[in-house]
């Protein structure tokens, strides 16, 4: 079974076999009935490069549904199933005038991912209005709620990442939105400069996340005309003792405070600077808006993908001394 529509890189890769599930007791019959098979869960596949075949039973979650489970006059808590696209939920989302999630336009990938990695856009992470999501243990098929504070949310980073990595399925998310009093946020540079162009200055959700699809458009691949991952890697976070001596020989290198011991420095700066910025090795390279991004120009394996991955990493870390660490699911 090909893997190829179901990874937005659109790396060719088979799977030993494959089942869709679209409702909670499929799924829990999928995983008793293979008990002792590997199982491979799949959610929007816009997280990952796949290296090699996978020799397993691939489970596609493909689990449909919205609905507003509680509301007050401030505020109305909506549960999504994890199949569901993300961007059409956002824009559903500010169709209704919710606000909260609208810096996150045109992520790629489905509800169910969006807490493992705590996505994160202009300023908005999922963790600032995620209430709680439901998962299903892979061994026992039971189901359990993780609230926002057991998720150990971090910058990409959550417990599904790390302490129940590979246990659960997430098959629902809440988010808790506003209903009125929207905190409209344009602290993110580009966002005002794009409101600026359309001389908007008392933005709606919807104008915010217009200026959020109109940056992303100009910078980043659209996985449906280049294979891609969005990111690759992670921005690094250097501690200031350790980047105020890399800062004082580059001195033009950007940088972004997130404590006060700590600093974030752009990858895609780094990898720019190293030279790589719209390069190509055959058909993988790098992306010419945005050097964050690789991607893959028709029939790269992943293999290429990620020996070109490698060679980033290498010369930035010969060039500045920084470590960059991928942001994508290595499989
Ligand atoms: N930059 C360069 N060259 C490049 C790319 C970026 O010099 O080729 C510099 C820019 O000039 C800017 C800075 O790096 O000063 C930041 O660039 P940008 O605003 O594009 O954001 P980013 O830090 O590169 C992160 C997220 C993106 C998210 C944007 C906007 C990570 C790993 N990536 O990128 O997330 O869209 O911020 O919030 O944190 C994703 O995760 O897939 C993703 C696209």
């Amino acid at each position: 079974f090909s893997l190829k529509k179901y990874n937005t890189f659109g790396i060719e890769a088979s799977a030993k076999q494959f089942a869709a599930v679209h409702s909670i007791d499929e799924l829990r019959t999928v995983l008793a009935e293979n008990k002792n098979e590997k199982k491979f869960i799949l959610g929007g596949g816009s997280n990952m490069l796949l290296t090699k075949d996978i020799d397993a039973l691939v489970i596609h979650i493909d689990l449909k549904g919205k609905e507003i489970i509680k509301e007050d006059d401030d505020f109305v808590w909506v549960k999504s199933q994890a199949g569901e696209v993300w961007h059409d939920f956002v824009l559903w989302t500010i169709d209704n005038n919710f606000g909260g999630l609208e810096n996150m336009s045109l992520i790629p990938g489905n509800v169910g991912t969006t807490p493992v990695q705590n996505i994160g856009a202009y300023g908005a992470e999922i963790k600032d209005t995620f209430v709680s999501c439901d998962a299903m243990n892979i061994e026992t098929q039971e189901t359990k709620t993780f609230t926002n504070a057991e998720c150990n949310f971090g910058y990409r980073e959550s417990i599904f990442k790390h302490e129940v990595k590979d246990q659960f399925i997430i098959t629902s998310v809440i988010y808790k939105l506003t209903k009125r009093n929207h905190k409209i946020n344009t602290s993110y540079g580009d966002i005002l400069a794009e409101l600026a162009k359309n001389n908007i200055s008392q933005p709606t959700l919807k104008d915010v996340s217009n200026a959020v699809i109109a940056i992303r458009q100009s910078k980043l691949p659209d996985p449906k005309e280049l294979g891609n991952s969005g990111s690759f890697f992670k921005n690094p976070i250097l501690l200031k003792s350790d980047f105020e001596k890399i800062h004082q020989k580059f001195p033009e290198m950007k940088f972004y405070e997130v404590s006060p011991t700590e600093v974030k420095v752009p990858a895609g700066w780094l990898i720019e600077q190293a030279g790589f910025k719209g390069k190509r090795f055959g058909d993988a390279g790098v992306h010419k808006n945005q050097a964050l991004v690789l991607v893959n120009y028709g029939n790269a394996t992943g293999q290429e993908i990620l020996a070109v991955s490698k060679q980033v990493q290498k010369t930035v870390f010969e060039t500045f001394g920084i470590h960059i660490e991928a942001e994508v699911n290595v499989i």
